[in-house]
């Protein structure tokens, strides 16, 4: 595995725990955390033993965002260097979204900006009833730019409308109600849930969870009628592989598919 400066890895089993570690400003991403998240995400997708990647925070807050020091540095460099900057940090987002494992996100304390577009960026996000969210780059003279298309993928356009204007804070119930997160607890049950979503993920095939992902990416952006020859091939070849097999053949002989060996 690379070495990290900003991010903290650990292994466990096949669960890879992306940490981001710059507690001292709330984990603020800079452009060494933009291109090691980028970096670790690239290694998750390659790993054929990391079946689910867990993105966290260390410290009092999941993420206050971009690095705002990084970003005045960025306005002042020439047009082609800032817009080279905007544009990594618009593909590290892409690179968690676009991530063949599936990504969980556990957010605590404060998720705002880019920690909001982070979590959007992931597949299920899980927080703290008291996390605070907000896409608040309004406030400070500036737009949710990079990380819109995620976060109104999530909350649709019409909240969006309302958040990205108006800049507001809001809470973990909140981000529930609107679909950001997929559930808010209180936060000293917020390990004991996002354990049990990657336990769900665990006892689901490794194909068909990254072949899922795949689905709902072609899907989003077909018509009823373009559907059917698509997803019916999908069907097709999907319960013709081993993995397929082995799932449906361990349901019907009554124990359990291999991929859950030892568990
Ligand atoms: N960029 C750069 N530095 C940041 C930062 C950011 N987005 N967010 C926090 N920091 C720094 C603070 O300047 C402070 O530095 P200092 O210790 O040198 O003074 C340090 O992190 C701790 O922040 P502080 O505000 O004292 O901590 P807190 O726990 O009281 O509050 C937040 C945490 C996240 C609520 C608050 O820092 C905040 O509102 N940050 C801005 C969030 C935001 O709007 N982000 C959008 C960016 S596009």
């Amino acid at each position: 595995m690379s070495s990290y400066e900003t991010l903290e890895l650990v292994r466990s089993g096949p669960v890879l725990e992306v940490r981001l570690n710059r507690p001292e400003v709330r984990n603020a991403f800079n452009g060494t955390v933009v291109d090691e998240l980028q970096l670790a995400f690239r290694e998750a997708d390659m790993d054929p033993a990391v079946r689910v990647v867990l993105l966290k925070g260390n410290g009092k807050s999941f993420s206050a965002g971009a690095d705002l020091a990084w970003m005045q540095q960025q306005a002042a460099l020439s047009p082609e260097d800032n817009q080279h900057g905007a544009e990594r940090m618009a593909r590290m987002f892409l690179s968690i979204a676009r991530c063949r494992k599936p990504v969980v996100g556990r957010m605590h304390g404060h998720a705002l900006g880019g920690g909001t577009g982070l979590t959007a960026a992931v597949d299920m996000a899980f927080c703290s009833e008291d996390c605070m969210f907000g896409l608040t780059e309004a406030k400070l003279g500036i737009v949710p730019a990079v990380i819109s298309p995620f976060v109104m993928q999530k909350i649709g356009v019409g909240r969006a409308r309302t958040l990205f204007l108006t800049a507001e804070r809001f809470d973990g119930r909140e981000a529930q109600r609107i679909g950001l997160v997929h559930r808010a607890v209180p936060e000293a049950e917020l390990d004991a849930v996002v354990q049990k979503a990657i336990g769900e993920l665990l006892s689901s095939g490794p194909l068909a969870v990254a072949s899922a992902k795949e689905l709902i990416r072609t899907v989003g952006g077909l018509t009823l009628e373009e559907a059917v020859p698509v997803t019916s091939q999908w069907i097709a070849q999907l319960r013709a592989t081993p993995e397929a097999k082995e799932g449906m053949g361990a349901f019907l002989e009554k124990r359990k598919p291999n991929w859950m060996a030892g568990s």
